[in-house]
């Protein structure tokens, strides 16, 4: 059901803590499945992301999606990580079950709410970044089983 690399990641999670005093804190919820996860960057006066960490009390995939998305955002630019979507983050995780694909937008949005944070405290504007939801349920569509 798993490939390895979401098992790997899920077993042995990298970037896993928090960052103190960190550039921007971003924290969405799903509300229909109560996961809940948290980003934290650090990010330098070039806009290069130096160190990333996240906190994630969800489920296996979003372990695995949140480890993986810290992974590839880790000493890229702003612009950069903007790329990482939750596509690319399935993409490095060769796949997840077709019931798993919301938990990875969790790692994207979470990605997106910290970088907002980000830009608010430092009065810049980060170029195709919206305003973050806090719960990324509200508008998914009810899933078929
Ligand atoms: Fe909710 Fe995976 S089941 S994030």
């Amino acid at each position: 059901m798993y490939s390895e690399k979401v098992m790997d990641h899920f077993q042995n999670p990298r970037n896993v803590g928090e960052i103190e005093d960190a550039s921007g804190v971003g924290t969405v919820g799903n509300a229909k499945c109560g996961d809940i996860m948290r980003i934290f960057l650090d990010i330098d006066e070039e806009g290069i992301i130096r160190d990333v960490k996240f906190k994630t009390f969800g489920c296996g995939a979003a372990v695995a999606t949140s480890s993986m998305a810290t992974e590839l955002v880790k000493g890229k630019t702003i612009q950069e990580a903007m790329q990482v979507t939750n596509k690319a983050v399935m993409e490095a995780l060769d796949g997840l079950p077709p019931v798993k694909v919301h938990c990875s937008l969790l790692a994207e949005e979470a990605i997106h709410a910290a970088l907002w944070d980000y830009a608010e405290k430092n009065g810049i504007t980060i170029e195709g970044l919206e305003r973050p939801k806090s719960d990324i349920g509200e508008h998914e569509e009810e899933p078929e089983y």
